[in-house]
């Protein structure tokens, strides 16, 4: 049966967070190196991409590469690198095909140069396609953004620009990397591990958690839509009653 029909189009989230894990466990129980994970896990980057354009999610923010991942071997972390670069070269024409618009949060300047300047010309590309904005976490942090965002607002403190009665919730958003996102409506980590790993943790204050045993290199747009209906049948109060959301 097609899992998409049971979708109610008119409630999809409107940001999906996604932290893609499971690659190396996935290629160890073949019986490969975990770079063969890595590499084996653009199919389900599509897929979610695709299926997401297909049901009307406006933002897809996917986890690629952390803060801490920095801290794997290097052999590894080259080999995301290049992942990275040789990815983005060959997907240029199918984002604009597919009418997508690439975005990157992180801290960006810590990539390798060649690295910097693909992401750039991606970014740069695509920056008026308007169907979705695909986000690629890439050097991502959240308390290293949010130590970020803290040192620009005291920047502005300190030159006036910003008076500190008036700091509020908004002003912390426009300081993140995210300042151009909205709110994460659903959150989706693959292979099993229940945890965040300091991803999006403002922005995901309210978000709606999903956490499925699937490894990533396997996971498929059935697979996301099982999420999609899952976040559909929850019930999101933000703090109020069920009656006052039923209302
Ligand atoms: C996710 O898969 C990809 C990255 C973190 C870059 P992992 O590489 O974390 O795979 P596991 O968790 O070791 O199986
Ligand atoms: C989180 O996965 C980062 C990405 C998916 C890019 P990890 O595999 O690095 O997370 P932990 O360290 O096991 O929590
Ligand atoms: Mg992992």
């Amino acid at each position: 049966m097609d899992k998409k029909l049971n979708i109610d189009l008119q409630r999809v989230p409107n940001h999906v967070a996604v932290i893609m894990d499971g690659n190396g466990r996935w290629a160890k129980g073949k019986g490969m190196n975990r770079i063969f994970g890595h590499r084996n896990a653009l199919t389900a980057i599509r897929q979610v991409a695709d299926a997401s354009s297909e049901i009307g999610v406006k933002f897809l923010t996917m986890y690629a590469f952390s803060t801490e991942n920095w801290k794997r071997p290097k052999l590894e972390v080259d080999a995301l690198m290049s992942l990275l670069i040789s990815t983005l070269k060959k997907e240029l024409p199918e984002f604009q095909r597919k009418n997508v618009k690439v975005n990157a949060i992180g801290n960006l300047t810590s990539l390798p140069k060649n690295a910097q300047k693909v992401l750039e010309d991606v970014i740069n590309s695509t920056k008026n396609n308007t169907k979705i904005t695909l986000t690629f976490a890439l050097s991502y942090g959240s308390r290293e953004e949010i130590v970020n965002a803290i040192k620009n607002i005291s920047k502005k403190v300190v030159n006036k620009e910003v008076n500190i009665e008036e700091i509020s919730e908004k002003t912390i958003n426009n300081h993140l990397y995210t300042f151009n996102l909205p709110d994460v409506d659903l959150m989706i980590r693959t292979s099993g591990e229940q945890r965040i790993s300091n991803y999006l943790l403002w922005q995901m204050a309210y978000a709606e958690l999903y956490f499925t045993d699937i490894l990533w290199p396997d996971y498929r747009e059935e697979h996301y839509y099982d999420a999609i209906i899952e976040y559909q049948n929850r019930e999101r109060r933000f703090g109020k009653t069920s009656e006052q959301i039923t209302e």
